[in-house]
C-alpha cells in the first residue's frame, strides 16, 4: 500500500515536469505532490529538490552542438584526473564527479567516482590530488564563489588546469542563478584567486581556461 502511494506520487509529479516543458504545468498542485517524493521535497524552492528534478531531462537540455562543442574544448585535458565541479548527469571527460544532487550522480555514465555533496563548503579531498578541475554552467548558482576557486587551487596540481564554462542554459534554470558577473568580472575575480586566465567566447558560451599560478590573494566571501 505505502509503495503504490509513493509510485503514485513519482509518477504525478513526472507527468508535472514534463507538462512543464510546455509550459502546461499547475505549479501549486506540482508543488503539494513534491512533499509527497523524497527526492523533490521542497520543490522547486529547495535547490536540491529543483536540480534532482532536473535530473530525469537534463541531458537533453543542452543543445547537442554545444555539449559536442565543450567536449571538444576540454579534450586536452583527458589523459589526467579531472575533477568534474556541479557535473550534473553529463560529465564531458572521464571524470570524479561531484554534486549535491544524488538524482544528477545517478545519471552521469561518465565518471570514474561519484560524490555527493556541497559546492558552498570545504571540498572533500586532499590537496594537489588533480591534474584539472572543471565547472560547466555553475559558477552561477554557487554564493560562495571566491571561496570555492580558492578550494579548487586547493585540489589542484601545481600548473594543473582549472575550466569554467558559463552560458544559457534556459529560462527555468535561470530562477536559480545567484550572480551575474559579466566577462572582465569573472576575470578579475579568477585572477586576484591565483589564476592565469585565457579567455574565449565560442557561440554564446564562455570558456575562462585558467592555469594555477604561484600567487594568491585570501577571500573575502
Ligand atoms: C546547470 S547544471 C550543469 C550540469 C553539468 N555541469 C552540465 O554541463 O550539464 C548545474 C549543476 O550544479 C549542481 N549544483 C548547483 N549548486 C550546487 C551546490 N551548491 N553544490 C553542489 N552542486 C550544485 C546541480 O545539482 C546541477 O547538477
Amino acid at each position: 500500500m505505502g509503495l503504490d502511494f509513493k509510485i503514485d506520487s513519482e509518477t504525478d509529479f513526472f507527468n508535472g515536469l514534463i507538462e512543464l516543458q510546455y509550459g502546461q504545468e499547475d505549479l501549486i498542485e506540482m508543488k503539494r505532490i513534491a512533499q509527497k517524493v523524497s527526492w523533490a521535497k521542497g520543490w522547486p524552492g529547495d535547490n536540491v529538490a529543483f536540480w534532482n528534478a532536473e535530473a530525469f531531462m537534463w541531458q537533453q537540455k543542452i543543445e547537442k552542438g554545444k555539449r559536442e562543442l565543450i567536449k571538444d574544448e576540454l579534450g586536452f585535458l583527458s589523459s589526467g584526473k579531472n575533477l568534474d565541479l556541479g557535473c550534473g548527469s553529463y560529465s564531458y571527460i572521464k571524470s570524479v564527479g561531484f554534486d549535491f544532487s544524488e538524482k544528477m550522480l545517478q545519471f552521469n555514465d561518465n565518471c570514474v567516482e561519484k560524490v555527493l555533496g556541497s559546492l558552498e563548503k570545504k571540498l572533500p579531498f586532499d590537496e594537489v590530488g588533480f591534474d584539472s578541475v572543471t565547472a560547466i554552467f555553475v559558477f552561477n548558482y554557487i554564493n560562495h564563489y571566491k571561496s570555492l576557486l580558492l578550494e579548487v587551487r586547493r585540489v589542484l596540481k601545481q600548473n594543473g588546469h582549472f575550466v569554467m564554462v558559463l552560458g544559457n542554459v534556459n529560462d527555468w534554470q535561470k530562477q536559480k542563478e545567484i550572480n551575474s558577473f559579466n566577462i572582465d568580472e569573472w576575470k578579475e575575480v579568477l585572477k586576484k584567486v591565483g589564476f592565469v586566465v585565457e579567455f574565449e567566447e565560442k557561440e554564446r558560451l564562455w570558456f575562462f581556461k585558467c592555469v594555477k599560478s604561484v600567487n594568491v590573494l585570501k577571500s573575502e566571501n
